[in-house]
This record gives C-alpha cells, sequence and structure tokens, in this order.
C-alpha cells in the first residue's frame, strides 16, 4: 500500500512539474500570439496583358473583395466615388468584365442577407446609376453624399469596411475596368477590430452627411478618434509590431483627433531617412480644378526639401496615358531638375505607361496605372488620393499609414518590391529635360 501512495506522489509530482515548466516557459514565450490573425495583405489589379519579370505578386483586388463577401456575416458598408461595375455601364461588350459584374452580383444577394450601406457621391449628369439602383432594389441602404455643395469637391475615397472587423482601402473605383484594365493597389486587414471601428467613424461621417447634407462643426464626439499620426494604434500585423493610423480629407470632414490627409503625407515625408518612392496617377503643385487658375505646391515643396535638407533620395512614378494632362510635364521636369550626384541631390521621376492593344484601347477611361501610394524606409501609406491641392483640400478621401519595426518582410519592404518592380519594368521611362511625351505615352 505505501508503495502505491509513493508511486501516486511520484506521479503527481512528475504533473506538477510538468504545470511549472509550462507556466514558467511561457512567462518568456505566449503559448498563443496575443492577435492570433490579424493580417495585412497588399492587394493589386494588374491589367490585362501586363507581364513583369518579377517574383513580387499580390492577391487580386477581385479576390479580395470576394473574400471579405464570404467573410461578411452581419454588415457591409462601402464609401465609393461612382458604380460602373458591368458592360451596360461603360456600353461595352468586354469580357474582361465579368470581374466587376460577378462583384455586383454577389453584392446584390448580400443586400438581401445583411445590412449593407453605400455611400457614394451625388451621381453627376450621365453617370450610370443602374448598379446603385440594382443594390437598393435587392435590399441594399445607400446614401448619396453631395460633396460639391458642400465643399465643391467629390466623394473620392474607395473603402469597405466588414463586420466592423475586416477592411479594404485602396485606389480601386467600383468599376469593372478597376479590376482588370487599371492598374490599382490596396490593402486588406483581417480581424482588427479597432482599425475598423475606426475607418466606421470615417464612413459614418459619410453617412451622416449623406442625410443632413452639411457639415457640422465641430463634428459630434463619437465621429472623433484617438489614432493618428501622433498616438497611433499599436498592433501586431503579420505578427509584427505595427503603428497605423488612418487619414482623411479634406479637413472640414476631420473630427477630433483624425490627422488630415495632407499632414499626415508630410509626416511620412519627414519621418523618411533614406528614400522616398511615390507612385501616383496624377501629380500637379496646382489645384488643378480652380477657376481662377492657383499654384498649391505644398507637397512638391517638402519632397525638395527632403532631397536637399536631409539628401532623402526621392523617385515619383507617375501615369501617362491619354487623359493626362499636358500640364502635369512642365513641373514634373522641374521637380526631376533636382539631380546632381555630386551634390547629392537625387530626385528621379519615370512615367509609367500602360500599353494597349486595338480592342483594348476602345475602353473608355482605362490602360492605365491608378495607384496612389508612398513608401519610405519608415513607412507604408495608402491612399486613394490623386496628389494635387483640389484632393487635400476639398476632396474627399483617406488614407492607410503604417509603420512596421521589425526586418522581418514589413509591409514597407513589400510595397517598395511594388514600387521597384514597376521603375525597373519596361513600362516605365524616365522622364529627361528632353522627353518627347508624344512617344513616351503613346499618345
Ligand atoms: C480571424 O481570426 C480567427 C481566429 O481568431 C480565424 O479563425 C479567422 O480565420 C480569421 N479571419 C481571417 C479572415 O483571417
Ligand atoms: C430605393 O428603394 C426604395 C423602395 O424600397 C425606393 O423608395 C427608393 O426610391 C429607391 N431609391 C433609389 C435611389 O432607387
Ligand atoms: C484616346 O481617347 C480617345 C477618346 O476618349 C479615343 O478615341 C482614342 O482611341 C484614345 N487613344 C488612345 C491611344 O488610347
Ligand atoms: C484623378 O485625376 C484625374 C485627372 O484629373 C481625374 O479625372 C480623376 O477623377 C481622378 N481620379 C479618379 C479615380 O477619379
Ligand atoms: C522581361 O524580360 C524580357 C527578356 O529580358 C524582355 O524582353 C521584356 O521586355 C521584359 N519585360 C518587362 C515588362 O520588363
Amino acid at each position: 500500500a505505501l508503495a502505491s501512495v509513493a508511486a501516486a506522489l511520484l506521479v503527481i509530482l512528475a504533473l506538477w512539474n510538468l504545470l511549472i515548466l509550462r507556466t514558467s516557459s511561457s512567462s518568456s514565450r505566449p503559448p498563443f500570439p496575443l492577435f492570433p490573425a490579424v493580417r495585412i495583405v497588399l492587394v493589386e489589379s494588374i491589367p490585362e496583358g501586363l507581364e513583369f519579370n518579377s517574383s513580387t505578386a499580390h492577391p487580386s483586388i477581385f479576390q479580395s473583395w470576394i473574400n471579405l463577401m464570404s467573410e461578411a456575416r452581419s454588415s457591409l458598408d462601402i464609401a465609393s466615388f461612382y458604380w460602373t461595375l458591368t458592360n451596360e455601364d461603360t456600353g461595352t461588350r468586354e469580357p474582361t468584365a465579368d470581374q466587376g459584374e460577378a462583384v455586383l452580383s454577389r453584392l446584390a444577394e448580400l443586400s438581401g442577407k445583411l445590412a449593407v450601406r453605400i455611400a457614394v457621391n451625388t451621381p453627376q449628369g450621365r453617370q450610370p446609376r443602374a448598379d446603385l439602383r440594382l443594390l437598393n432594389d435587392s435590399g441594399a441602404h445607400i446614401r448619396t453624399v453631395n460633396m460639391k455643395e458642400l465643399t465643391s469637391g467629390v466623394l473620392h475615397t474607395k473603402f469597405w469596411v466588414v463586420d466592423q472587423k475586416h477592411i479594404y482601402i485602396g485606389s480601386a473605383n467600383m468599376d469593372w475596368r478597376s479590376l482588370t484594365q487599371v492598374k490599382e493597389l490596396g490593402a486588406v486587414v483581417y480581424n482588427c477590430s479597432c482599425l475598423a471601428a475606426d475607418l466606421s467613424k470615417i464612413f459614418e461621417a459619410y453617412w451622416f452627411l449623406g442625410e443632413s447634407q452639411s457639415i457640422p462643426s465641430p463634428w459630434p464626439k463619437s465621429f472623433s478618434t484617438m489614432y493618428n499620426k501622433d498616438t497611433p494604434l499599436l498592433v501586431p500585423l503579420n505578427n509584427t509590431p505595427s503603428r497605423v493610423y488612418l487619414s482623411s480629407s479634406p479637413p472640414s470632414l476631420c473630427a477630433a483627433g483624425r490627422t488630415p490627409d495632407l499632414q499626415s503625407i508630410f509626416s511620412v515625408m519627414e519621418d523618411a531617412e533614406r528614400f522616398i518612392y511615390v507612385a501616383v496617377m496624377n501629380y500637379l503643385p496646382t489645384m488643378e480644378f480652380a477657376h481662377p487658375k492657383r499654384y498649391w505646391a505644398d507637397i512638391d515643396t517638402q519632397l525638395r526639401r527632403a532631397a536637399y535638407e536631409r539628401r532623402v533620395r526621392v523617385r515619383l512614378l507617375i501615369s501617362c496615358w491619354n487623359n493626362t494632362q499636358p500640364v502635369m510635364f512642365p513641373f514634373l521636369k522641374s521637380l526631376a531638375s533636382v539631380y546632381d550626384p555630386k551634390n547629392k541631390l537625387d530626385i528621379q521621376v519615370r512615367l509609367f505607361v500602360v500599353p494597349a492593344t486595338p480592342e483594348q484601347r476602345e475602353i473608355p477611361f482605362a490602360r492605365v496605372n491608378h495607384n496612389k501610394y508612398m513608401v519610405t524606409d519608415k513607412t507604408a501609406y495608402i491612399g486613394t488620393s490623386n496628389w494635387s491641392g483640389d484632393y487635400f483640400v476639398n476632396t474627399a478621401g483617406s488614407a492607410l499609414v503604417i509603420s512596421q519595426t521589425s526586418a522581418e518582410s514589413t509591409v514597407q519592404s513589400q510595397l517598395k518590391a511594388v514600387f521597384e518592380r514597376d521603375w525597373n519594368s519596361d513600362y516605365s521611362v524616365p522622364l529627361t529635360q528632353h522627353s518627347n511625351l508624344k512617344d513616351l505615352c503613346n499618345l
């Protein structure tokens, strides 16, 4: 009997040891990460026919939208500029509209089952309304935001919030061409309720404006945020410690605590120590839609300052297509002239041209690099705005700003790889003082 008691004691001791060991090892390394599944994924639309000699590739925006819709259990909020998801909308007969059409029919299906809300810039003139009508008839709640009346701008934002948990933000419009014929870049963040709740506040502001048709000043407290450039949200994204916040424009739409989009661009530029890479469709140091004409060099000045004062390497990858305003080029040439290796001045500009077959040329407003991001050695900035004054002064847009400190595969290094892939590809051409734009841009 004594022997069996001793044996039992031994077993208990062994178990105790095991438990203690477990606990002590877990104090240095938790048995499970605190946020198991907070993930960020860069997503891209690569126009039909574009091929890169590069292993840099990301899931498609189409696939990410389909994923988000299949994750959705209770709600889906979409902030949007305009809707043309079908061939009918654009008067085309393109097989590549199939992805947009699939997104629309899936959205219509969801609209009958969950709370689907859409904030959209008030359609102007002959802008198609068929998609919105279909979604409304399917049970979605739609509000039009008359930014023209409110700020003389447009609602240019493009983002999704799913179940107050997952988000998408990026350059793609609710347009079939944004999935197969226009080059786009965005990000999806899964399982990040804090960030989703914060983006919801921006959505709620649009939703509010859709009803009130006037801008509150100040905004009620429920729209204010704790997360901004000075006190970002601290969260592990892909198991990497990250500092994250959302910026918004124009300033009149920013509730207390929100960093205006232009301030976030300045802050990202100021923090850069080695390089600033910018990929945007349009770059103009003007208020491009202002009459009479107005010069607006806020961003231009910051780029020149970073290059001159801190010897930061600056690269701009700008789009060139059928609808580019020719006035963009003298200003870009001016920036590109700030290049003198002897004096460590290093601003370079390249133009990205998406080639088109004769059939693709027939598609209106397609075959262009529509990206709107910036990456530095410190930060990734993924936005929805063209870079000219209007977009920061009176147009509604927003951006996701992320800084990760780990040396591992960070969002910054992924975004930098995208930039370098495009910069070094055959689709981009250096802009020099002698560049012949007619030849460069296939105009
Ligand atoms: C969200 O996290 C849960 C676990 O907490 C995981 O099962 C799920 O797959 C995650 N969702 C996504 C879309 O990553
Ligand atoms: C949306 O549907 C409702 C009926 O459910 C209708 O009264 C309203 O006019 C529709 N709105 C639009 C924009 O089609
Ligand atoms: C440019 O646009 C016009 C009208 O939008 C179109 O007729 C023409 O084919 C386009 N040219 C090219 C090179 O894409
Ligand atoms: C960006 O700028 C272009 C040219 O000024 C403008 O037509 C367009 O509306 C802006 N982007 C988008 C997605 O609308
Ligand atoms: C890819 O590499 C091939 C062979 O070097 C070259 O002919 C082609 O132009 C390259 N394409 C791009 C997009 O850089």
